[in-house]
């Protein structure tokens, strides 16, 4: 793969190209330490931090998470408020270096609900970090499923183009990188929370007991250990998967 392209698919098993995750936890890590919720959310950015590190290390190149979803305006006023200062603190704090370790920033979600000064924070990061090639790094900020489906459906009719799964797919706020492969959730819950629905259709799932804040390289091991243990099938028989696999095998040992 060349350093400029934006990787889409992967060849069958082994390592996920796309890694999701529902990072949830951060309130019960918070509350088990009699701590305020927003001191969960604060270890969170740890956690997020390390993560994308074990990524790069592992040479994943596209990681979605997320970070607010539309639903979570529903919280107390504080805690909402508390998330955006987060926000903005964590952008002038992290930026810098994401930048110098080529990770590209991204933020799919519903900008018309945020602040001018949220707003401003998200461009300028995608804006410095643009050039970047190591890791794609979606942050699905204000981010619904349902949103982003209805919105791609809007633009395309805006735009007088066909209803057709190939358009939608190509107006979803993660247009510019390939379905996730594994989605992750922390946190215990057996749940998608609105995530990544139309992007997560053949997508392996894998739920953890480990609190957000806890989650490490250690964690991420053990899921990528668990996504290349699946059989992935896409609607075929297990017959015709190793069919494929045997092709794609010949197929290897030719180029080389
Ligand atoms: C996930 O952690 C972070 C956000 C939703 C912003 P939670 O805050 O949902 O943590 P729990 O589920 O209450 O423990
Ligand atoms: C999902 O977690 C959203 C994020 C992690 C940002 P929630 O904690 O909001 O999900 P529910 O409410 O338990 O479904
Ligand atoms: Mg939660």
């Amino acid at each position: 793969m060349s350093n400029t392209d934006t990787p889409r698919s992967h060849p069958q098993g082994v390592q996920p190209a796309h890694i999701a995750i529902v990072m949830d936890g951060n309130g019960r890590w918070a509350q088990k330490r009699w701590l305020p919720r927003v001191a969960g959310h604060k270890q969170g950015v740890d956690a997020l931090r390390r993560v994308v590190k074990a990524c790069i290390e592992r040479a994943v190149p596209v990681l979605s998470v997320f970070a607010f979803s539309s639903e979570n305006w529903n919280r107390p006023v504080e805690e909402v408020s508390g998330l955006m200062d987060l926000l903005v603190m964590a952008l002038s704090r992290e930026v810098p270096s994401l930048r110098e370790n080529g990770v590209r920033l991204h933020f799919p979600g519903d900008r018309s609900g945020l602040s001018a000064r949220v707003v401003q924070g998200l461009e300028a990061a995608e804006r410095d970090t643009a050039h970047n090639r190591v890791l794609v790094l979606n942050v699905c900020f204000n981010y619904g499923g349902r949103w982003d489906v209805t919105q791609a459906a809007r633009r395309l009719v805006q735009q007088g183009r066909e209803i057709t799964e190939e358009n939608l797919s190509s107006a979803m706020a993660l247009a510019h990188v390939g379905d996730p492969d594994l989605l992750i959730r922390t946190g215990g819950e057996l749940r998608i929370s609105n995530f990544l629905l139309w992007q997560s259709a053949y997508t392996e799932l894998v739920f953890t007991e480990c609190l957000w804040p806890d989650f490490d390289a250690a964690e991420l091991d053990r899921a990528m250990a668990e996504f290349a243990r699946r059989e992935r099938r896409f609607g075929q028989t297990a017959e015709q998967r190793a069919e494929i696999e045997v092709q794609v095998v010949a197929a290897g040992q030719q180029h080389a």
